[in-house]
């Protein structure tokens, strides 16, 4: 479905994009591991990234990895700060990193939101944020999720969902279709616990290529996930996970098998 949030950032939906969690955490010595990896995903069709003030140097090492495509690409971090003016540091570091311009900044993990919300709809107004979103990884902060959710000052949101990981099915999902929220999906193949081991036979020969193609086959074809961003410090998985972005999509009885033979 067409994310009424996303549709103004130019998303194509739906969307893979690249997570940085731990694989771009790396030193200078090893810029060029992560600059391979976004060109391989880029020239596979992935335009959008993901990172945060959280992942160490993963921002940095991510603005010079996307240095000379930055006007084709959809920047996604976050700010992970207890108060405003941590956040602002956070905020300017990453006007450097990113060109000046954030397209889409969450909340991370929602800590001390409402400190941030204010200042972030003044860069918005500004015109150096695009989208406020706001994200957390446990099932446990979807009722402080679902307030953010309702505030109505958030245009996305990021949850976790993979075959293992669906409590966001019960209220997050409907809520953010209701709204018109974009969805990002983090940990879409279970931070790697579900890529591990072959490709059962059923799924090859259902045309899926790899344990990811059909973990993020799986994700995308639920109408209300927008994007899905799996993690790779790998250029061919970077190539792999970016070309599972296309169709034909599993209809509900095969995401039920893809669900029973991967979780
Ligand atoms: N609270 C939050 O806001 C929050 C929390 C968690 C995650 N996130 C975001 O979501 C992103 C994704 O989540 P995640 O990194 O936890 O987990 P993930 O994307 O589900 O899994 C990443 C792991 O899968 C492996 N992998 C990737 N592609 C593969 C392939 N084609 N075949 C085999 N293995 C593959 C990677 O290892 P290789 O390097 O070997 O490919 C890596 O170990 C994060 O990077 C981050 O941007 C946000």
């Amino acid at each position: 479905m067409e994310s009424r949030a996303f549709g103004a950032t130019g998303l194509g939906v739906p969307v893979i994009g690249l997570g940085t969690w731990q694989v771009f955490d790396i030193g200078l010595e090893r810029q060029e591991t992560a600059d391979d990896v976004v060109s391989a995903s880029f020239e596979a069709g992935t335009r959008m990234v993901d990172s945060s003030p959280m992942y160490g140097r993963a921002e940095q090492t991510l603005g010079k990895a996307i240095s000379g495509e930055r006007d084709d690409t959809i920047v996604a971090t976050k700010i992970w700060a207890n108060s405003a003016e941590q956040a602002r540091v956070q905020f300017e570091s990453q006007m450097g990193f990113f060109d000046d311009r954030v397209d889409i900044e969450q909340v991370h993990n929602l800590v001390a939101w409402r400190s941030h919300l204010d200042w972030m709809e003044e860069e918005q107004e500004r015109g150096r944020i695009g989208l406020l979103g706001a994200t957390h990884y446990n099932p446990s902060a979807f009722d402080e999720l679902e307030k953010v959710m309702r505030s109505g000052r958030v245009q996305a949101i990021q949850i976790p969902y993979n075959p293992v990981e669906r409590d966001a099915e019960q209220r997050i999902l409907p809520l953010a279709q209701e709204l018109g929220l974009g969805v990002i999906a983090m940990r879409p193949l279970g931070a790697g616990s579900l890529v591990a081991g072959p490709l059962p036979d059923d799924l090859r020969m259902l045309g899926f290529i790899s344990r990811a193609d059909a973990l993020l086959k799986w994700c995308l074809s639920d109408a209300r996930i927008h994007v899905a961003i799996p993690a790779t410090s790998k250029v061919e998985h970077a190539r792999g996970n970016a070309a599972a972005g296309s169709g034909p999509w599993p209809d509900d009885p095969l995401r039920r098998r893809i669900a029973s033979l991967l979780s």
